[in-house]
């Protein structure tokens, strides 16, 4: 088993820009508050024009969650994560690898003809946040594009759902599942969109049971996976059917863990949010973390909780002022 890397992320490469606005301003923009919407490059511009006063952050799930992971090190290491994707031969392609290399993943970007991926995320007073995803470059992502020699040599493979949405990027996803199964490397896998979950339901759970170790969704997800009505603790019990430790997120109030069939309910932190970006991401990074440390399930998930706490507190996936130390303290390490 592969023990020189942590975490391997694969995914979408996005810059967030995240603007404070309106509700009349995403009104104007017709898009349903609270939704992700994927857009063209010229509609990305648009967007971008009306929210003024952005601040730029990299972002995609996956890579917030192996940058979670390298913030926690800090405290007290684990082995640097990794993150491969694709970006624009651009500047913003280059500074998203500089930025990442400088947080400690160790960076393994593709670099495209197409332009980096952009997502801009308009938060509304309520703290909801609406996205507007250009994909650019991450589209063009393919299995070549894999360092399988590198992929074996971590401890968890982290994907999610989005690799499912182009079929080049689905079999990258395909032959990083296989290699990790092969090399004895954990797959880690997100729901991580309701919308990709009614759309891929079938492969999904095909491919979950043959290959995931850790399997996270929230209540949307699972309900759409596995069954419009169940309770949680049905939901917690039959995802467990799936994968040997699989998480279910229930927002403010925390998650139900399933650890190879014993169901636990943990509690979440409360705080007052400022914006839900990357809550899901970085309790990824909280119950992984905490598994490599050899942590028990339910301190990891209370890890995870309260990781994911702190980062609805401040605003976009914004790990600067994250004293991880008082995260691990304040979880019960
Ligand atoms: N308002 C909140 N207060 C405290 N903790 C929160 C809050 N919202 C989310 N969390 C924490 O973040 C975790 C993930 O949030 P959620 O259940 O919304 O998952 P998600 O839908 O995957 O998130 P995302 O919107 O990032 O994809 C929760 O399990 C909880 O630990
Ligand atoms: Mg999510």
């Amino acid at each position: 088993m592969g023990q020189e890397y942590s975490v391997f992320g694969l995914e979408n490469p996005l810059f967030d820009r995240v603007a404070a606005v309106s509700d009349e301003l995403v009104a104007a923009v017709g898009a349903p508050k609270g939704t992700m919407n994927l857009v063209d490059h010229a509609q990305m511009r648009r967007v971008l024009e009306l929210a003024r006063g952005f601040r730029s952050i990299p972002g995609g799930s996956a890579a917030n969650t192996v940058r979670a992971v390298a913030a926690l090190s800090r405290a007290r290491a684990v082995p640097p994560p990794v993150y491969s994707g694709a970006v624009g031969c651009d500047p913003e392609g280059e500074e998203y690898g500089r930025i990442l290399e400088a947080q400690g993943v160790v960076a393994r970007l593709a670099c495209k003809q197409e332009p980096t991926g952009c997502s801009v995320i308009l938060v509304t007073p309520d703290r909801e946040r609406t996205m507007f995803t250009f994909l650019g470059a991450c589209r063009e992502y393919t299995p070549a594009d894999l360092d399988q020699g590198l992929l074996a040599r971590s401890r968890y493979l982290y994907l999610t759902g989005y690799m499912w949405d182009t079929e080049n990027q689905r079999q990258a996803a395909l032959l990083a599942g296989s290699t990790a199964l092969a090399e004895g490397v954990g797959v880690a896998f997100d729901l991580a969109d309701p919308f990709a979950v009614r759309r891929y339901r079938r492969q999904y759970l095909s491919w979950i049971p043959a290959h995931v170790e850790v399997l996270f969704g929230n209540r949307e997800e699972f309900r759409l996976l596995l069954g419009e009505g169940l309770a949680d603790e049905e939901l917690a019990g039959l995802a467990g059917e799936l994968a040997p430790q699989a998480v279910l997120k229930i927002g403010a109030e925390g998650c139900l863990v399933n650890h190879f069939g014993r169901v636990t309910r943990v509690a979440g932190f409360p705080v007052t949010p400022v914006d839900t970006t990357a809550a899901g991401d970085c309790f990824a990074a909280g119950y992984l973390y905490g598994q490599l440390r050899g942590f028990p399930p339910e301190l990891s998930a209370r890890l995870a909780n309260r990781l994911a706490a702190w980062i609805v507190t401040v605003v976009g996936c914004d790990l600067e002022g994250l004293d991880p130390a008082e995260v691990l303290k304040a979880a019960g390490e």
